[in-house]
């Protein structure tokens, strides 16, 4: 890169501010077809951290869409694109000290090895939210299925794109064998065990 000169060395530090915060900071990255339940459990985690007295954020792919990543499709070069860029975002949040969640589809593994890499091995927590395709495509909650089998939308996951399940996520839900409350518990749980510093923050 020429011509550039970052300054990451003299700025403050992540530390710095999860002292300030009084919480560690980690991505959770959750992947699943659309329908799977990612957003509904992004949302329900978000919120009982935050009632934890945790700072939160959380990137979707839909919103996300309507702003930075609104001149990109779904094309396989557009996704990796969009994971980029998303991931790129996280990381901010992530060295500002901020629990940061990310629902994504994610769809291939290479894709998520690009975000695992932009925002670093240590502090990647892949959320797998499982679903069949059938019952995504049974809930249709956006009617996007329905467009899909009439051709009316292309490449889309699980019907004429690839999707590749999580080989070894770090968490693993199923949102058709499992209830909700009992999906965010568990996300839950294991969140509050990376998140060292939660108990204390909870108490002070
Ligand atoms: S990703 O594949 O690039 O990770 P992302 O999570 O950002 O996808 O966006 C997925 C959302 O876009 C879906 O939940 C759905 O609402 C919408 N969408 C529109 N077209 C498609 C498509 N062809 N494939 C998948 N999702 C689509």
């Amino acid at each position: 890169m020429n011509n550039i000169h970052p300054i990451f060395d003299k700025i403050l530090l992540r530390k710095d501010k999860e002292k300030l915060l009084k919480q560690k900071a980690i991505v959770l990255w959750m992947v699943g077809l659309s329908g799977s339940g990612k957003s509904t459990l992004a949302k329900a985690v978000e919120q009982a951290l935050h009632e934890e007295g945790c700072i939160t954020q959380l990137l979707d792919g839909d919103n996300l869409r309507t702003g930075i990543n609104n001149n990109l499709g779904f094309s396989e070069a557009d996704r990796i694109e969009n994971i980029r860029r998303s991931a790129e975002t996280a990381k901010l949040f992530l060295n500002c000290g901020i629990i940061t969640i990310c629902s994504f589809i994610s769809p291939t593994e290479q894709i998520r090895n690009l975000a695992k890499q932009i925002i670093g091995e240590e502090d990647f927590y892949e959320v797998y939210i499982e679903c069949p395709i059938e019952e995504c495509e049974k809930r249709d909650v956006k009617g996007l299925y329905k467009k899909a089998r009439a051709g009316e939308i292309q490449n889309f996951t699980g019907i004429d794109a690839p999707f590749e399940p999580p080989i070894n996520p770090a968490i693993h839900v199923n949102t058709a064998n499992e209830e909700m409350q009992k999906c965010k518990q568990k996300i839950l749980m294991a969140t509050y065990k990376k998140v060292k510093s939660l108990a204390n923050n909870s108490k002070s």
